[in-house]
């Protein structure tokens, strides 16, 4: 039982912080402070020697903070989704643990903390462990608006629409969106199918005007037309923009 005089400690917070796709000049000012104020850095990876993505760029901006690396399984699959949740509870324990001692940490992530991260697999787990322990996240610029960026494209106009799938498991997805021609449609994780993703397109009539962007800002970055990609298969870090079908060219 409290005596009158035992202090409480106020929970910490848990911040999932958007680091953007990899150049590290895509990290927003609100995010540098949230990594500054931070009483401790976690950073996902796939094993403890290994740099994660997030990692290394966050190393680029502030080289002298000290940062800790969580292990998660990056297989596809429903193998993967399962070694995934078990990273993401071991995770959590880390996390709550230091966090019921009113710590502030942050968690950084590609991109976005609120789309396709595991910062999401996390949070859900320390809420289940923790509901008092506060959760917010500072937004990350994402791979497919650098796409766009750096393609020259103008993504959406007017009325169009904007589809965001997946082709890790099929590209049913793919061609589902295509069936809407005022939609722009963007893929992410195709790159190990991407010569499958090139033919659905060319069938769908949507192949010229495409872009894809791989490693952007990264090791062996690339920005090209779909249609001059010749491998079958890219890095995992590919994004796929397919424009809406306009009247005039795609080009600005
Ligand atoms: C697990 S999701 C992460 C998405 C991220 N949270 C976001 O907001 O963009 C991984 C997918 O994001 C895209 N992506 C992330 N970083 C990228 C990069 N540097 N270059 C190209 N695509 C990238 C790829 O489609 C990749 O398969």
């Amino acid at each position: 039982m409290n005596t009158p005089s035992a202090k409480q400690v106020e929970p910490g917070q848990l911040i999932g912080v958007g680091v953007g796709p990899g150049d590290p000049r895509n990290i927003t000012l609100k995010a540098l402070e949230a990594l500054r104020e931070a009483d401790l850095i976690f950073a996902p990876c796939s094993s403890p020697e290994s740099e994660g993505r997030a990692e290394g760029i966050v190393r680029q901006v502030l080289p002298d903070v000290e940062l800790s690396r969580l292990i998660f399984d990056m297989s596809p699959g429903e193998t993967g989704v399962q070694a995934r949740l078990r990273g993401a509870k071991a995770a959590a324990r880390t996390l709550v643990a230091l966090l019921l001692k009113g710590q502030t940490l942050a968690f950084v992530t590609l991109g976005d903390p609120n789309v396709f991260s595991t910062f999401s697999l996390v949070a859900k787990e320390v809420a289940t462990l923790a509901p008092e322990i506060r959760i917010k996240t500072v937004p990350g610029i994402m791979a497919f608006q650098e796409v766009a960026a750096m393609s020259g494209l103008n993504l959406l106009d007017e009325t169009e629409k904007l589809f965001l799938v997946t082709a890790v498991e099929g590209t049913e997805d793919v061609q589902e969106s295509l069936q809407h021609p005022n939609a722009a449609v963007v893929i992410y994780k195709g790159g190990r199918q991407i010569a499958a993703i090139k033919q659905i397109l060319k069938e769908a009539g949507r192949l010229e005007g495409a872009v894809v962007g791989e490693l952007l800002g990264l090791e062996g970055e690339q920005i090209a037309l779909l249609e001059a990609i010749t491998e079958p298969k890219i890095s995992y870090l590919a994004t796929v923009i397919a424009p809406p079908l306009r009247k005039g060219s795609h080009e600005r």
